[in-house]
């Protein structure tokens, strides 16, 4: 989508790391945003700090969890601008450190947010976009879409990878002119490492629960990596790109990258697959 000025770009999870860039990115690039959030001071307060670039910015609560939720961001996006050009399905939560094999309620608030949120976004908005003409959708995914893991986090972000390919060949045979974009971060300097701000007291893990080493161990070595990770303005800058070159692929970190070489080889040479160190679970 090479003509981004003037147009209307919807993003969730807007009031922080990713999302509060792409805001910021797109709205320096000319268009007006509809930021959305669960969150409602920090989003009031990053529709502040986006809107001083000069274009037209609103924020609308928004659980991605819930349909009627993203319907309603969906409605009001509609009836304030003309149409809606871009979507970025981006709200997220890591989900741990938590009992992730034994907490049912918990594997269903990390899928219901990183997985529902991004069907919501599409079943809400897809249909009008198509109708105009045409768009772009970036879907926010993860390495972790990529790599082994048994979490519910890994479940949702491999369930986004593959949604998000499944839709960019329906959109290109249909000849919708809606692109899709796929974003593959690695490690990203944001607040996903206290993504328990946004648990539900339903998702809350049992109060005699204790983490194993295992456990903590894995959760430290997060914090750390998320810390020394990657600028979000970095990262929106790549979406831009992709977005007006109307490319499939976002990844952040090309060292991570070939790390995928082994599971691809191991499928060629029908063989086990090899330890992937630290992020194995
Ligand atoms: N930071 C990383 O290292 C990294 C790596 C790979 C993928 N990601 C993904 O990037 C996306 C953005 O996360 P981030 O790293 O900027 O973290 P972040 O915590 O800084 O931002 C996530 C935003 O999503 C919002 N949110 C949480 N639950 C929500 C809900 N139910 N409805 C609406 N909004 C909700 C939060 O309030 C927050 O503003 C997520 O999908 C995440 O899984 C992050």
């Amino acid at each position: 989508m090479q003509q981004l000025s003037g147009r209307t770009a919807v993003i969730t999870g807007a009031a922080s790391g990713m999302g509060r860039a792409f805001a910021n990115r797109f709205a320096q690039a000319g268009m007006n945003v509809v930021m959305s959030d669960i969150e409602e001071p920090r989003l009031d307060e990053a529709v502040a700090e986006v809107a001083a670039h000069g274009t037209r910015v609103i924020g609308q609560i928004t659980d991605v969890a819930d349909g009627a939720s993203v319907d309603e961001l969906a409605e009001r996006s509609f009836a304030e601008f003309d149409a809606v050009h871009l979507v970025c399905n981006n709200a997220g939560v890591a989900g741990g450190p938590s009992p992730d094999f034994i907490n049912e309620a918990n594997w269903r608030w990390v899928l219901d947010v990183n997985l529902w949120g991004v069907i919501h976004g599409h079943r809400a908005f897809l249909p009008r976009m198509i109708e105009q003409g045409g768009g772009h959708v970036v879907n926010t995914s993860s390495m972790a879409g990529h790599l082994p893991g048994h979490s519910p986090y890994t479940a949702s972000k491999w369930a986004v990878v593959g949604i998000s390919q499944g839709l960019y060949h329906q959109m290109q045979r249909e000849k919708t002119g809606v692109g899709i974009s796929c974003l593959c971060p690695g490690f990203v300097r944001t607040e996903i490492i206290n993504s328990d701000r946004n648990r539900p007291e339903s998702a809350a893990p049992p109060a005699l629960y204790e983490p194993t080493a295992q456990e903590e161990m894995a959760t430290l070595f997060m914090q750390e990596m998320v810390k020394g990770g990657r600028p979000p303005s970095e990262v929106a800058d790549l979406v831009h790109d992709a977005v007006v070159d109307d490319r499939f692929w976002i990844f952040t970190d090309l060292e991570m990258v070939k790390t995928l070489q082994e599971k691809h080889d191991s499928i060629m040479e029908n063989r086990n697959p090899a330890s992937f160190g630290p992020l194995d679970s």
